[in-house]
């Protein structure tokens, strides 16, 4: 099988794909302070010592508010990174699977984005990662970029740990109803990823590259966090430890943040399931599994 380097083995989405691409043998997974992609020189090392044929990038700069302090930082990560990896990339026919969010959208089509949408960033993190898209983009290589969306582990802190901990506290919760998108539970991304490789074969290379572009990846179907958060609760594995005893609708501009967040941003994943025959379950089935897994924390 080819050799795989994944950047990113601590975050949501690559502890899961750590698990999901060990059973393709040689995999070299890194992460922060190993590799950093403040400091390009380094990656670059790594690579010319591994020559991996899949590069797959689960680093990424996700902390939406401090972005809009910290844009340089989230430019370098999310942006100039990748274009240096796309570049590796191209000399070296590997393949790069990148992913990028609905955040590159201003929410305000009304229905679920397909690639052929306009994207309008309204915020720092949103703009970066669009640039980090354009920049792959640019340089001629084989390259899958997933958009997806409200990505949620029960292992790193996510928006489903935050409503499991807040009821555990809080007599009542009050959830924004008019944030709407596709819940993604980072276990079926990394399975979706290892799937495709696994379709991909022996020589990725020309198969990824007849395929290259954006793909919208995220849960089926859609929904606002206020239900998104009901059925968390629905789902808990301990509900007896709630304390919660109503779930409020509330309104983003109740709770100004320093980053805007699009409000519908969900995603039509046709464009993906027509190019590989498959798609993630629905969200609240995903959910269901996510609960009945992880149900050692909460
Ligand atoms: N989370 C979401 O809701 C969401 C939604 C849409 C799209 N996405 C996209 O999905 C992908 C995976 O997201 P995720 O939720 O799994 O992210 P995550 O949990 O924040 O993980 C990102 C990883 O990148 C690492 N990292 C950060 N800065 C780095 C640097 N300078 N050098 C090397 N590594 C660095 C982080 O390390 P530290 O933990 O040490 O910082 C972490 O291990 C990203 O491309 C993200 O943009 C996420």
């Amino acid at each position: 099988m080819p050799g795989y380097l994944l950047l990113g083995k601590f975050g949501q989405l690559g502890w899961e794909l750590r698990r999901t691409l060990a059973p393709f043998g040689e995999v070299q997974a890194l992460d922060y302070p190993e590799i950093n992609l403040m400091q390009f020189e380094g990656i670059q090392e790594i690579l010319q010592q591994a020559v991996p044929e899949v590069i797959i990038n689960a680093t990424a700069y996700t902390a939406v508010d401090r972005a809009e302090q910290e844009d340089e930082t989230a430019y370098t990560i999310n942006s100039q990174g990748p274009r240096r990896l796309a570049e590796w990339a191209s000399a070296n026919n590997s393949v790069l699977i990148h992913y990028s969010t609905d955040y590159v959208f201003d929410g305000k089509k009304g229905s679920p984005y397909t690639e052929q949408d306009q994207p309008n960033p309204l915020g720092v993190y949103g703009k970066s990662k669009l640039a980090g898209e354009e920049a792959i983009e640019a340089v001629d290589c084989a390259y899958l970029i997933f958009r997806t969306s409200w990505v949620y582990s029960l292992r790193r802190d996510s928006f489903v740990t935050k409503v499991l901990t807040w009821a555990r506290h809080q007599p009542e919760l009050r959830i924004v109803d008019d944030q709407v998108s596709n819940p993604t539970w980072c276990r079926m991304l990394a399975e979706a990823t290892a799937l495709i490789l696994a379709k991909a074969g022996k020589n990725p290379h020309g198969w990824i590259y007849e395929r290259r572009g954006v793909y919208h990846l995220a849960g089926s179907g859609f929904t606002s966090r206020l239900e998104w958060a009901r059925e968390i609760l629905r789902l808990d594995p301990h509900p007896g430890e709630q304390t919660t005893t109503a779930v409020q609708p509330a309104k983003t501009s109740d709770y100004p943040t320093p980053a805007q967040r699009p409000l519908f941003s969900a995603l039509d994943c046709g464009k993906f399931s027509e190019a590989f025959l498959f798609q993630l379950p629905e969200w609240q089935e995903a959910l269901a599994l996510a609960m009945a897994v992880n149900n050692d924390r909460f």
